[in-house]
C-alpha cells in the first residue's frame, strides 16, 4: 500500500530529517524534472491561498502537471456525491491527491479508499502536516538545529491545527514550549497529555510580552473564526494578543517570528520590517518542503 501523509505522526524521525535533507537539496536545485508525466490532484473543500499555490508550485517545478478544484461547489460534490466517491474517483486520475476538508478524520477516510497516497493539507482542527514540516524547515534554517529549542506558541492553540501537528513534531527534538491563548483558546487537554507523556515541558501564560523574552521562535497564530460557532465569542477573543514592534526589543537575537498565514490582526505591520520577522521567507520554504514531500512519498528521490 502507499504511504500517505495524514497526520505529523505518520513520518518517524529518520524521515522527518530526510525531509529536512531533501528540502535543503531542493532549494539549492531548483528545476529537477523529477515527475515528469506525472498528474497530482489538488481537492480543496476548504479555502487555501499558501498550501494550495505552493503544493502547485512544488508540482509544476518538479514537472508534474495539476488537476483539481479550489471550490467543491463546483464539482458533482454539490449534486450530493459523496467524499468516497470523489476520492475514488480522482484515484483514477491521478498518482497523488493533496486534499483539504473541514472535517476532522477526513483525510485519513480519504487515504484509507484512495489507490493513491494523499496529503492531508488540513482536516478541520485535527492536522495540518505539511506546514509542520515547512515550520520544522524553517526552524531549522534560522536556528541551525531543531533540537532543544524553547518555542512560545501564541493565539488560538484550541483550533490551530498547525500548533497541534507542530509540537508533536517537536517532541522528537526536545522542545520546551510556552503556551499564551486567551482561556477560551487554551491548547486542549489530549495535547498536554500528548507532551507529558512525552516527557516534554511546558508552561501555560496570559503574558506574552514576558514569555517572548527568552524564546528561541515565537509561533503566532491567527484566532480561527470559521470553527466558533458562536460569532460573539470569536469577536470577544479575536484581538486578545497582538504583536507590536517594540515587543520585541529585549529578545534574543536568535529570536525568529513565525505564523503560517493568513495574518489578520495578531501581527502588527510594523514588525514586518524587523529582521526577527520570518513569516513571508517562511512561506516560501514550503515549495522547497512541498517538492520533498511529494518526491518522497513517490519515492523519486
Ligand atoms: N498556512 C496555510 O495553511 O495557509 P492557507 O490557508 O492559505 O493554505
Amino acid at each position: 500500500m502507499s504511504k500517505s501523509l495524514v497526520s505529523i505522526s505518520d513520518f518517524n524521525k529518520e524521515e522527518i530529517l530526510k525531509i529536512m535533507e531533501l528540502a535543503a537539496h531542493f532549494e539549492s536545485n531548483p528545476g529537477e524534472q523529477l515527475l515528469h508525466g506525472r498528474v497530482f490532484a489538488t481537492l480543496f473543500f476548504e479555502p487555501s491561498t499558501r498550501t494550495r499555490l505552493s503544493f502547485e508550485s512544488a508540482i509544476n517545478r518538479l514537472g508534474g502537471r495539476v488537476i483539481g478544484f479550489s471550490e467543491a461547489g463546483n464539482t458533482s460534490v454539490s449534486k450530493g456525491e459523496s467524499l468516497h466517491d470523489t476520492v475514488k474517483m480522482v484515484s483514477n486520475y491521478c498518482d497523488l491527491i493533496v486534499m483539504r476538508h473541514y472535517i476532522e478524520g477526513a483525510a485519513r477516510y480519504a487515504s484509507e479508499v484512495a489507490s493513491v497516497p494523499v496529503v492531508n493539507a488540513g482536516d478541520g482542527s485535527n492536522q495540518h502536516p505539511s506546514q509542520t514540516l515547512l515550520d520544522l524547515y524553517s526552524i531549522k534554517k534560522t536556528q541551525g538545529r531543531l533540537d532543544g529549542i524553547h518555542i512560545v506558541m501564541v493565539g488560538d492553540l484550541k483550533y490551530g491545527r498547525t500548533v497541534h501537528s507542530l509540537l508533536q513534531a517537536l517532541s522528537h527534538f526536545g522542545a520546551r514550549f510556552t503556551f499564551v491563548s486567551p482561556e477560551e483558546l487554551k491548547l486542549p487537554d489530549e495535547y498536554k497529555i500528548f507532551l507529558r507523556d512525552h516527557g516534554m515541558k511546558f508552561t501555560e501564560t496570559t503574558d506574552m510580552r514576558e514569555a517572548i523574552k527568552d524564546a528561541d521562535i515565537l509561533y503566532m497564530t491567527r484566532v480561527q473564526r470559521e470553527r466558533f460557532s458562536d460569532l460573539m465569542e470569536y469577536e470577544r477573543v479575536k484581538s486578545a494578543y497582538v504583536l507590536k514592534a517594540d515587543m520585541l526589543r529585549g529578545t534574543r537575537d536568535n529570536l525568529r517570528i513565525l505564523h503560517p498565514l493568513p495574518r489578520i490582526t495578531e501581527i502588527d505591520t510594523d514588525v514586518d520590517a524587523d529582521p526577527k520577522a520570518y513569516y513571508f521567507e517562511q512561506a516560501r520554504n514550503g515549495v522547497f518542503t512541498r517538492q520533498a514531500i511529494i518526491s518522497y512519498l513517490l519515492g523519486v528521490k
